[in-house]
């Protein structure tokens, strides 16, 4: 029986030490956590190294995009780090996809291999401006099936999207939902939100969760609460 904590907690902080900070007021058998591109960029891979030490399992959130040859390098590196979960861009194409997945296969540890479909911050205009017709949904529908056949492991979604999914792709196919808020917390900047229960019975794995439980007064309260919302018996 292994813990399989359903919450990714997003440390968006300009370095390691904020970062370490906040991960030690955590606990690995309530969450994930997720490197993006501003932790990464300042503090490298030492910081990935530094969390798995405290015994957390990490999402490296890089969303790589690059020919096939360099984005499986890429994914081989994330892999021998030792990451629980790394992604590329579905735009990348299926080659891109496969050889991402080819490699990492061949990891001793294989990370979840998750892709990003079409990123939420762009609306219908701004897709036709770059060439891709159809509204944000069907092209998110479309890339998904896309990632799910080149054989990666899931992709990245909005709360709004996971009902139609989940209609699409097969069950084993994670979907992984940012823009989740527990009910009474402060919104900030997102838009099209979903409470973390909501996210689940709608058929998300796993919830991405920032501010909610980094600024919150007690983390690890926020972090449990949201685990008791959603009422997940954390069996693998
Ligand atoms: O603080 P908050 O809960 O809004 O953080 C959500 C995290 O999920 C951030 O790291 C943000 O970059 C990421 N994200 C998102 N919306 C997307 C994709 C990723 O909020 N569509």
């Amino acid at each position: 029986m292994t813990v399989d904590p359903k919450i990714i907690v997003a440390l968006d902080f300009p370095g390691a030490d904020a970062a370490l900070h906040l991960a030690k007021l955590l606990d690995p058998a309530q969450c994930r956590v997720k490197v993006g591109k501003e932790l990464f960029t300042r503090a490298g891979p030492v910081v990935v190294e530094q969390l798995q030490q405290l015994g957390f399992d990490v999402f490296l959130d890089l969303k790589y995009h690059d020919i096939p040859n360099t984005t499986a390098q890429a994914c081989r590196a994330a892999a021998e780090l030792g990451v629980w979960m790394v992604n590329v861009h579905a735009l990348g194409g299926r080659r891109m996809m496969e050889a991402a997945r080819e490699a990492i296969d061949k990891a001793t540890h294989r990370p979840l291999l998750i892709a990003v479909t079409i990123l939420t911050s762009l609306d219908a205009g701004e897709l036709h401006e770059v060439g891709l017709s159809g509204s944000p949904e069907d092209n998110v529908l479309r890339l998904a099936c896309l990632a799910e056949s080149a054989g990666l492991d899931g992709v990245v979604c909005s709360p709004q999207e996971v009902v139609a999914l989940r209609e699409t792709v097969d069950d084993g196919f994670r979907l992984v939902t940012p823009g989740v808020r527990p009910a009474g917390v402060v919104v900030g900047d997102q838009k099209r939100i979903t409470t973390p229960e909501d996210a689940i019975r709608f058929g998300s794995n796993y919830l991405v969760v920032g501010r909610p439980v980094t600024q919150a007064e007690n983390p690890l309260a926020a972090l449990t609460d949201i685990n008791v919302a959603i009422d997940i018996k954390q069996v693998r």
